[in-house]
């Protein structure tokens, strides 16, 4: 049984992960109309990534008894300066995630709630790679300079991303 303020908790962080769909779903959209189809293509995959984080909040929630409610999701940018400045705000958000999954922890620890503590812990391992995976690409980005040259390879590179769908809730 999840206490009502664990319970608010996770839908918080429900809504948090729907919003970090449509962010990128946004910065997905913003590569495609500046015709980067490869960053565009990561970005989609980034979305379809996160959809599976919400899941598994939307999945938990009931597992332990409780109520999932939905709240509205704010509307995402819609524009960026660069490449590199979405790229910037990306690693900004997940760093925020971080921070949040990290509060949910201590927060399920004051509450001695453990079954909500190790369903946590996928969580805390995943913001490691999504900040890394973010952080290598504002990484090459800076790179790029005045080349364009070097923004078409990239691009091509982040074209080859493939979604997978995480097999089991505690891997
Ligand atoms: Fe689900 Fe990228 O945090």
């Amino acid at each position: 049984m999840l206490s009502q303020k664990v319970q608010d908790a996770l839908n918080e962080q429900l809504n948090w992960e729907l919003y970090s769909s449509y962010l990128y779903a946004a910065m997905s959209a913003y590569f495609h109309s500046v015709n980067l189809k490869g960053a565009a293509n990561w970005m989609r995959v980034q979305a379809m990534e996160e959809l599976t984080h919400a899941g598994k909040f939307f999945d938990f929630i009931h597992e332990r008894g409780g109520r999932v409610l939905l709240k509205e999701v704010a509307a995402p940018p819609k524009e960026w300066a660069s490449p590199l400045a979405a790229f910037e705000e990306a690693l900004a958000h997940e760093q925020k995630v971080t921070a949040r999954i990290n509060d949910l922890v201590n927060l399920v620890l004051e509450e001695k709630d453990h079954a909500t503590h190790i369903f946590l812990q996928w969580f805390v391992s995943e913001q490691v790679e999504e900040e890394a995976s973010v952080g290598d690409v504002v990484g090459d980005l800076k790179l790029v300079g005045d080349h364009p040259g070097r923004l078409f390879m990239i691009d091509r590179e982040l074209g080859q991303r493939t979604f997978h769908m995480p097999s089991a809730r505690k891997e």
